[in-house]
């Protein structure tokens, strides 16, 4: 029999690219082979991302747009993960969402034999795929590894909860071996994906007969610092980072293993959305104003010269000039190193959807981000300047786009830095003293 081929699109964050690669492992396994080219796939599958209109958008588009490539006749067109609920009417689809992916080569059978099913969008309180060891690209630099799917938030604008899920922990001994299998296969770096790491909880159960005692001294209940931890001593030549922290979760341990650890990256992603205790309250957000300049004024205690990110939403219901203010006044005194910044959009579902206006007019939103864009531009090269002069631990991590005597890499706090060749090679760590620097980029010289 011929084998069928399976081409995969990714959209939306990290997360997703890391469910691809779950998804990959899983045709894989089951004899599908993974192409790079549409037109000679038989299955075509798009992971989707809902948490935006502009990206639900996009996807839209681009359904379209394969539909109108793709003119043949028993090609199999396959949604997965946030959008899938969207498209559960729609029959001519294989429709799968986040928690179903076993199901897929399943629902793939019953689509080509047109019988069944091949619809599967419920939600598991189990599914954390901790068994798989993702298909990943052959770049072998960056390893992303999930270690909690869903969230349990319910922040008023966000789709996640009611897209992905409950919160899930995976079990830190799946999580382990593979950083353990990552580094025999020659990777360099993990990074540790979650909706919200810091929530992260394992209770004992089966843990103590599969873990050995060195590795664990505290058993029965493993939080995200202990987690952190041991994957720090698991593969100690390693570099560690992790994604998304938030603010109201993330613990002392955790800012005390970062520091502890040489390996662990001195970065953290902390989403602030905004600088307003009346929005901050209106979007459910745990915490205020005042609890996240603390929880910064503590990392900057114990981490010196941790390098700080977030999410910021602009426009979001209610919102007036004073708030806005009160963001801008936040991000002046943060002065991140990077930030994402949103307008902020009216997703179906949501409980900011079913009970508050979207009343902030787009013209305002877009000058309000605007204005957001351009103070986080003057941060992001307050930041970089200082940093020329250093000399920086640099993991290389490709040939840079712009000039191909250079590659490019990232620091500790995740700047991109490019520099000459000179005798490295991509893999490699090495010293590079920065000398000058745009708003978005490090520039500098490696130091043999
Ligand atoms: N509109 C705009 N931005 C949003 N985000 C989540 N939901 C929305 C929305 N409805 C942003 C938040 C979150 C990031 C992943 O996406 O800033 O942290
Ligand atoms: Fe969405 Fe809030 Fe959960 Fe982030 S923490 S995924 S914004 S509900």
């Amino acid at each position: 029999m011929i084998k069928k081929k399976f081409y995969i699109e990714n959209y939306g964050c990290q997360m997703n690219i890391s469910d691809n690669e779950i998804v990959s492992s899983i045709l894989d396994n089951k004899g599908f082979i993974k192409t790079e080219n549409l037109k000679e796939a038989n299955i075509i599958l798009i992971n989707t991302c809902s948490i935006r209109e502009k990206s639900e958008k996009k996807i839209l588009l681009r359904i379209n747009q394969i539909k109108f490539i793709i003119k043949k006749n028993n090609i199999l067109i396959g949604i997965l993960g946030c959008m899938a609920s969207k498209f559960k009417k729609i029959k001519e689809h294989l429709v799968v969402g986040p928690d179903s992916y076993r199901e897929i080569p399943n629902l793939i059978n019953n689509f080509f034999k047109k019988k069944g099913e091949y619809i599967s969008t419920s939600f598991s309180k189990t599914e954390t795929y901790a068994d798989i060891i993702p298909k990943r690209e052959e770049k072998k630099i960056t390893a992303f590894v999930t270690i909690i799917r869903g969230c349990d938030n319910m922040c008023t604008f966000c789709v996640v909860p009611f897209t992905r899920g409950r919160e899930k922990s995976r079990d830190p001994y799946s999580i382990i071996k593979e950083c353990k299998f990552l580094f025999k296969k020659g990777y360099k770096e993990i990074i540790l994906l979650g909706q919200n790491v810091d929530s992260y909880l394992w209770y004992g159960g089966g843990l103590k007969k599969n873990l050995k005692r060195k590795e664990i001294k505290n058993e029965e209940i493993i939080n995200f610092s202990k987690l952190l931890e041991l994957v720090a001593i698991s593969v100690p030549l390693m570099r560690i980072r992790f994604w998304t922290s938030n603010p109201n979760d993330m613990s002392d341990n955790v800012l005390n293993v970062i520091k502890k650890y040489i390996n662990i990256c001195k970065h953290i992603h902390l989403p602030v959305q905004s600088g307003s205790n009346r929005i901050l309250s209106l979007m459910n957000r745990k915490h205020t104003y005042v609890d996240y300049i603390f929880l910064i004024k503590k990392i900057k205690n114990i981490i010196p010269n941790c390098s700080l990110s977030c999410d910021i939403i602009t426009g979001f219901c209610n919102e007036n000039q004073n708030n806005h203010n009160e963001t801008l006044h936040l991000m002046n005194y943060v002065k991140y190193n990077f930030s994402y910044m949103f307008l902020y959009s009216h997703r179906i579902g949501t409980y900011a959807y079913k009970k508050l206006i979207d009343n902030v007019s787009l013209s305002t939103k877009k000058r309000r981000l605007t204005e957001i864009i351009n103070l986080q531009k003057t941060h992001s090269y307050y930041r970089k300047i200082k940093s020329i002069d250093s000399i920086q631990d640099i993991l290389i991590e490709g040939i840079s786009t712009k000039n191909i005597n250079f590659f490019y890499g990232r620091n500790s706090g995740n700047d991109i830095v490019i520099f000459p060749k000179k005798n490295s090679k991509i893999g490699y760590f090495i010293k590079v003293k920065i000398t000058n620097c745009t708003s978005a980029t490090l520039v500098g010289n490696i130091l043999l």
